[in-house]
């Protein structure tokens, strides 16, 4: 999407607010201010837009209105699926990946040093897919009660999770299954019936929603404790006057994702497409960091661009040009230790990393001229 003519490819980092988004955000705004729980005609009305948006994601997801939290994003609802599996579930052990996301990993670190959980982290091959051979020699060898904490697609290189056959080796195994889906949700339909999944977290900024809400999806057939201590606010589990503009802002941008999810994945690839075709016609040396041969993440290349003086300042020089583009995400880019995620598949050497991340708010004429951009600067 061209902003004042600039370019933007950080989709995976956070994408642009649906106008439509906007709209009903702004609505909810001026016409509701009502608290949801006052019992008069004006918390009625609040009350009426946070029950139905709910009912509206559970319908999107096949589950029960009763078994979405909302939440302030996906890092509150990663931490609140962890730290609830140990703390009301008993849960001992808990297997993930190296190349999770840190609200994943250092929730996990936490969970490790105070409350004594063990961790293990599943063997990846060197594209970051997931050895479920690996995984299901964890979960039989693990006599304590055991949560797997995967996530759908990494955000930085954007391997896919199979998430059905993970959620079968944890019916096998008696385990519980957390993942974070911030990634695909609004991209892809997920079921989480059919995953067999116990918590499933997501994020409204990532399918052109607002920033500071998401949502925790928890299997009625599991309870947590309260999260959030204060009023009886979501079941009694996240005390705290509902973001209702935020809260509405999601839904309506979760309708707009998956009313056409066909269309805006068969768009999106194309611009993807084009720019691994354009990348390999104009440029020598380079190579990916997705898996561009199988089916991984369609709004993402991760590109492995050969080091060397031209190269090695890319992202600033593509920033000076109007283009923006990240070298991994959000949350590691610009610090000086590099990506946990690419150091964890030992991924190729000498390179400089670029992640383009597409929305369907982008057009082939970016493309083209992020190509030429790039010749630019590179040749
Ligand atoms: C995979 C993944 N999980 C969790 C988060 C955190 O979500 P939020 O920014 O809503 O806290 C992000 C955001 O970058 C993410 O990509």
């Amino acid at each position: 999407m061209q902003i004042n003519s600039k370019i933007y490819f950080d989709n995976a980092a956070t994408t642009a607010l649906a106008p439509e988004v906007l709209e009903t955000m702004t609505q909810v705004l001026k016409d509701n201010f009502g608290n949801p729980s006052s019992q008069h005609s004006f918390g009625r009305a609040s009350k009426s837009i946070l029950e139905t948006t709910r009912k509206k994601i559970a319908e999107y997801l096949g589950v029960s209105a009763s078994e979405i939290f909302f939440t302030s994003g996906g890092t509150e609802a990663d931490n609140t699926a962890l730290i609830g599996a140990v703390e009301s579930l008993g849960v001992k052990h808990i297997i993930s990946s190296k190349i999770k996301h840190h609200a994943v990993l250092h929730t996990l670190e936490y969970l490790q040093q105070k409350k004594g959980v063990r961790v293990s982290y599943v063997a990846l091959d060197n594209k970051g897919y997931v050895d479920y051979q690996n995984l299901e020699e964890l979960l039989k060898n693990s006599s304590e009660k055991t949560l797997v904490s995967l996530m759908h697609a990494n955000n930085e290189i954007k391997t896919l999770l199979d998430l059905e056959k993970v959620g079968n080796l944890c019916e096998k195994y008696n385990a519980l299954f957390h993942s974070d889906t911030v990634q695909t949700l609004g991209h892809y339909r997920v079921e989480p019936k059919k995953y067999k999944l116990h918590f499933l977290v997501a994020s409204a900024h990532k399918f052109h929603g607002p920033k500071g809400v998401g949502f925790l999806y928890v299997d009625n057939k599991i309870k947590i404790d309260s999260f959030i201590h204060g009023g009886s606010q979501e079941k009694n589990k996240r005390g705290g006057t509902e973001n209702l503009y935020g809260i509405a802002g999601l839904g309506k941008a979760l309708e707009l994702a998956l009313l056409n999810v066909d269309e805006h994945q068969k768009e999106v690839k194309i611009l993807k497409n084009e720019m691994i075709r354009l990348l390999n016609e104009n440029f020598e040396g380079i190579a990916y960091n997705t898996d561009v041969e199988n089916e991984s993440l369609y709004t993402v290349l991760n590109v492995a661009f050969p080091y060397n003086d031209k190269s090695s300042m890319l992202l600033f020089h593509l920033d000076m040009k109007g283009i923006a583009a990240s070298g991994g995400s959000a949350c590691t880019s610009g610090a000086s230790t590099g990506s946990h995620v690419l150091t964890g598949i030992n991924a190729i050497p000498n390179q400089v990393p670029v992640r383009f991340s597409f929305s369907r708010m982008n057009t082939l004429e970016e493309v083209h001229k992020t190509i030429e951009v790039l010749k630019e600067i590179l040749k």
